[in-house]
């Protein structure tokens, strides 16, 4: 059977991926350094359920630090990697932008190496539809231009891609970078909007709409983020870009009023200026996803919400 390597394995999105290969029989490595970005109790459950499979380690370490990455390749033959570890969050990187470049580049270069050096058969890299920034045209596609970054989180998501590029194009190496375009859906991390707003509207506390409510994401509902990163291990070789999205932008205002609905109370708005690194809208091409992956997103926006609702109240 083979062994899996998921960095960021603890986080929102990574754990959600072990489960789901260790569903279908694969040995997983996790490593996550449980950083403090936001509770590290909520990383602990997320991965609590796994702890006593046989099948399952998890690693408390930091992909910047070489050393400890490289032992625990030796202790385990690791066949492929996905690799999910990353400073996330765009406003944030404004204000710390050393800590991305350090996490995003220099820990995404170091799985790299490892990768070339023990013979790993698969890299996918989790991007970011961050990387788009305000291009214009829409929808945002693989062959777009990237000349429009406005966040430095962005600018590491897109290094992190012109890394892995450079490992294809020297060592063969078979790497899949996916842009994740807004995921949201159970465990989801509590400083994006979908917990935020579902949080605040709960308890009754005014929430901060950016902009004129206008602004749009295009929300993809975490079963279907995991269906294409599943897919992308197993079926792509060579190096491939590709698109991750629901291909279906929902506007700020439409998306609070069905949360509004799904918890049942009206929220109590205060509206603000759209901050620095934002973009107005994120819509994502799919159809390369369709082509290489057999993606197809099933989760609408109205299903997800009253999924990710019934999670939150009831955990
Ligand atoms: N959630 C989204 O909407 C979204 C959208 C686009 C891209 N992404 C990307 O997908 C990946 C997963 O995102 P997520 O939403 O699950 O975020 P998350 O923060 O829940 O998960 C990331 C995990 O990586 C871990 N981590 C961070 N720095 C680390 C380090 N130096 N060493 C080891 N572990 C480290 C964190 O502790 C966390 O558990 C990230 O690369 C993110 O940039 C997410």
């Amino acid at each position: 059977m083979q062994s899996i390597l998921v960095t960021g394995g603890a986080g929102f999105i990574g754990s959600h991926v072990c489960d789901k290969l260790l569903f279908e029989g694969f040995n997983v490595v996790c490593v996550d350094n449980f950083n403090k970005y936001y509770d590290p109790k909520i990383k602990n459950n997320n991965i609590r359920h796994n702890l006593k499979n046989k099948n399952y380690k998890c690693y408390k370490a930091d992909i910047i630090n070489y050393k400890k990455l490289a032992k625990i390749f030796s202790k385990h033959s690791i066949d492929k990697i996905i690799h999910l570890a990353a400073r996330a969050g765009v406003r944030p990187s404004i204000k710390n932008p050393f800590i991305y470049e350090e996490t995003n580049v220099k820990g995404t270069l170091n799985l790299l190496e490892l990768a070339r050096i023990n013979n790993v058969k698969k890299f996918v890299f989790g991007s970011s539809s961050s990387v788009y920034g305000t291009n214009k045209k829409k929808p945002f596609s693989e062959k777009d231009s990237l000349n429009n970054i406005i966040s430095p989180y962005a600018a590491t998501k897109k290094m992190g891609e012109e890394l892995c590029r450079s490992y294809h194009n020297l060592y063969n190496l078979n790497i899949t970078c996916l842009r994740f375009f807004t995921v949201y859906g159970p465990r989801g991390r509590p400083d994006m909007a979908p917990y935020k707003f579902t949080n605040l509207i709960n308890n009754s506390v005014p929430i901060e709409m950016y902009g004129d409510g206008n602004s749009a994401r295009d929300y993809t509902y975490i079963s279907d983020i995991v269906e294409g990163i599943i897919s992308a291990n197993k079926k792509t070789s060579g190096f491939e870009i590709i698109n991750l999205g629901d291909s279906n932008p929902v506007k700020l205002k439409k998306f609070i009023s069905i949360i509004e609905k799904e918890v049942g109370k009206k929220a109590i708005i205060k509206q603000r200026e759209m901050p620095k690194g934002d973009v107005p809208i994120t819509y994502a091409d799919i159809k390369k996803a369709d082509k290489l992956l057999k993606y197809k997103p099933k989760i609408k926006i109205e299903e997800g919400i009253k999924r990710f609702v019934e999670w939150y109240k009831n955990g």
